[in-house]
């Protein structure tokens, strides 16, 4: 299996401090990877070398392949990437601004009109194309950075902090774009942000960055697992009656811990996921599940209980 983004051990030090110390990174192709972590974790300076932007002081990282430290250029053609801080001639449209960066990124002209209108829509700017991009608002201005990484048409974006100081309209479709990017064009992402529900709502795999290296990463049920494992899970039923022997059947069923019940509501605290074992007993007992869940952690709880154990 090729990876999008491997990186091994990479390493990054600035006059002797590590800002990147051993850093493993693999994406998978058409995945949304939520890259997190605390203040200084170095999740720029892995960007900037995955980028070729600046280069390791030791270890290697491939995109699609190609050594970002002696290709960047081929890193470059096919990746899009919007910085923390965009930034674009005031003076300028919103499509003067995107046919200049077709220009910089040697988009054919014949293309390049088509390619703009394209990208105008997809962010919903094309109303708002002829106006100069110093009187956009910071989420407009999102907007066309978003337009910016797309209109070279991509195979892999990456987003450093891309919702910072959107309001929560603009967040809204900032992510519902970042979930079409994905699913239209199989396009795949890395997320670096601080902002954990929404990283929770659309990434498929989460890496957890402190100092300067992944320290877990999985899907975020995973990283769950991980970290507040010991805790196991815990489910939550609401059958239509409690039948004579239903709460002992339940108790029996191997990883069952222990049951709250109130009402005809049961909390279940268990090993695993067990939905499909308790439903079975439930039926068994003549009655049925009216409602069903369990109780997932948060991204939040997740991130404050490793930070804090450390
Ligand atoms: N050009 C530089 N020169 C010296 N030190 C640097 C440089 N860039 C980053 N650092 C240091 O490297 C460490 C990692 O910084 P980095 O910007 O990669 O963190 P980050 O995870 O992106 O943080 P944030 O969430 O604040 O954006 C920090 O201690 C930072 O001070
Ligand atoms: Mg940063």
């Amino acid at each position: 299996m090729e990876w999008v983004v491997e990186a091994n051990q990479l390493k990054k030090v600035y006059n002797g401090v590590k800002a990147v110390d051993g850093m493993d990174l693999r994406i998978k192709e058409g995945e949304i990877f939520g890259f997190l972590g605390p203040n200084g974790a170095g999740k720029t300076t892995t960007i900037l070398m995955l980028l070729g932007l600046t280069e390791p002081t030791s270890g290697e990282v491939k995109v699609f392949g190609y050594n970002s430290t002696k290709n960047p250029l081929e890193v470059k053609r096919i990746t899009g990437y919007l910085p923390e801080n965009i930034g674009f001639y005031e003076d300028l449209t919103a499509r003067e601004n995107l046919i200049y960066i077709t220009k910089l990124n040697g988009i054919p002209p014949s293309e390049s009109a088509a390619r703009v209108e394209e990208v105008l829509s997809v962010v919903g700017l094309s109303e708002v194309a002829d106006k100069e991009a110093g009187k956009f608002s910071r989420g407009m201005l999102q907007r066309l950075g978003m337009a910016a990484t797309l209109v070279k048409q991509p195979k892999l974006v990456i987003l450093d902090e891309p919702t910072l100081g959107i309001d929560p309209e603009g967040v809204e479709q900032i992510l519902n774009l970042i979930r079409k990017m994905k699913e239209e064009k199989n396009i795949t992402i890395l997320l670096s942000s601080h902002f954990l529900h929404q990283v929770q709502r659309i990434c498929d795999r989460i890496g957890i960055v402190s100092q300067g290296k992944i320290v877990i990463e999985g899907s975020v049920d995973e990283v769950g697992e991980k970290i507040m494992g010991e805790g196991g899970t815990q489910i939550q039923v609401q059958v239509s009656q409690l039948t004579p022997g239903l709460l002992d059947s339940i108790k029996e069923i191997e990883g069952v811990r222990d049951i709250d019940v109130s009402g005809n509501f049961l909390n279940i605290r268990c090993d695993r996921d067990l939905r499909l074992e308790v439903s079975r007993a439930i039926v068994e007992k003549g009655c049925f599940p009216l409602l069903f869940k369990t109780q997932d952690y948060t991204l939040e709880e997740i991130y404050v209980r490793y930070f804090r154990e450390r």
